[in-house]
């Protein structure tokens, strides 16, 4: 097979991608080691920025987010038994949406498929070769099990944070940032209405808790754990007790209760990869860049990712000229680099840091008083909660 662009994985960032290419006229084939299933089945944050919504709209990939999603403006942060709201909508005038982001996969899977996409779910064995030559190739076994090569002019490794693509770099030219945090987070799905009319982000002395939602009658809800927690040694009865004393205060708050039909202990850190260019080849999402979940930033990266790349991509093969592939990395990184900050900064100031002092727990109460008591300290936060805009193209 040929075809312009090539891309590995084909989750949130390389089905955008290979979107945003077909609206300009590019073809690609895309390729995924799992199967649709089984990226349906991926359970992901739920919360879109504007933008990333305007996106899927704009460029016809769904509106479905408009009629099944739920604008939010605002959050609200808990600390010392009592609630805070930030209120997105008069700070910075912008909303973010309730959406679940596996249903993101599902409008985008859809989408494709409606143009007549090249995209294989299901495939082995998946390898790239000759980044640095005119034909680059992704080679895999499909999965009828013939083996198939797919030439193409760029590559791009959308693979994930276990990207195999990014090991195409060179070590001498690839420089690696990451942070570990010392927690990791439990997390729930149950069958409950909702809590409260926003996300509430819970600081208390037994550890951070989230309580999000899904629906109506579906909540989604996280508390702080240790990354080698064992699920089997919570009961659902518990697990309410945990999420219930993290939350509790003098206002009387607690949460609805149901029947628990899911629970992960979720793993995170901190990660990025530079360059995300390598001769033909580059990296887009995941596979460049992870951050902690805290304030859901991981998907609407991917997404602004995939938009610098297509406009990048488009220039190179109108003009033929590669040099502006370089433009990329800088591009997407900006942003990447607030998202890292952001997502590091509310995961630091509403975590038990395990091992802190006194002074390191009334230091981030101060810090929440802050944030919360100031409007220029809520403004920062809603600001990047709610996304930065696009960095312009030139
Ligand atoms: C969800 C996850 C997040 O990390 C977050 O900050 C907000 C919401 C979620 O799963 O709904």
């Amino acid at each position: 097979t040929r075809s312009t662009v090539g891309i590995v994985g084909g989750g949130p960032a390389g089905l955008m991608l290979s979107h945003l290419l077909h609206r300009a006229g590019i073809d690609s084939v895309t390729v995924d080691n799992r199967t649709r299933a089984e990226i349906e089945q991926t359970v992901r944050a739920g919360i879109l920025e504007s933008d990333s919504v305007r996106l899927l709209v704009d460029t016809g990939v769904s509106d479905r987010v408009l009629r099944e999603g739920h604008p939010h403006d605002g959050i609200e942060l808990r600390f010392g038994g009592v609630g805070h709201r930030i209120d997105f909508k008069g700070l910075v005038g912008e909303s973010t949406w309730l959406y679940p982001q596996t249903d993101v996969f599902i409008d985008l899977a859809a989408a494709r498929q409606r143009a007549g996409a090249d995209v294989r779910f299901g495939v082995r064995g998946t390898r790239v070769e000759d980044l640095l030559g005119e034909r680059p190739r992704i080679c895999f076994t499909d999965s009828s099990g013939a083996e198939q090569v797919v030439e193409c002019d760029y590559l791009v490794g959308a693979d994930g944070s276990r990207s195999t693509c990014r090991h195409e770099i060179p070590e001498a030219q690839r420089r690696q940032f990451s942070r570990e945090y010392p927690f990791a987070w439990f997390g729930i799905l149950c069958e409950a209405p909702h809590s409260a009319p926003e996300l509430v982000y819970a600081h208390s002395d037994r550890g951070f808790a989230l309580i999000s939602q899904r629906s109506e009658t579906v909540q989604r809800m996280y508390f702080q754990c240790d990354p080698d927690e064992d699920v089997d040694a919570w009961s659902d009865d518990r697990i309410w007790q945990e999420l219930q004393a993290r939350v509790s205060g003098p206002d009387g708050f607690s949460l609805k209760e149901g029947a628990i039909t899911d629970r992960t202990v979720l793993r995170f850190r901190s990660f990025v990869c530079e360059p995300m260019r390598h001769g033909n080849m580059l990296l887009a999402g995941d596979a460049a860049h992870t951050v902690p979940p805290t304030g859901a930033k991981g998907l609407n990266l991917a997404l602004a990712d995939a938009t610098v790349l297509a406009e990048v991509l488009e220039r190179a093969v109108r003009t033929g000229d590669k040099d502006v592939l370089d433009t990329y990395s800088p591009r997407a990184q900006s942003r990447v680099w607030k998202a890292q900050h952001f997502s590091y900064w509310m995961t630091s100031m509403l975590h038990t840091i395990p091992g802190a002092t006194d002074f390191d727990r009334r230091r981030q109460l101060g810090e929440l008083s802050m944030v919360t008591g100031s409007e220029a300290g809520s403004r920062f936060l809603a600001e990047a909660y709610t996304g930065w805009p696009q960095t312009a193209s030139r």
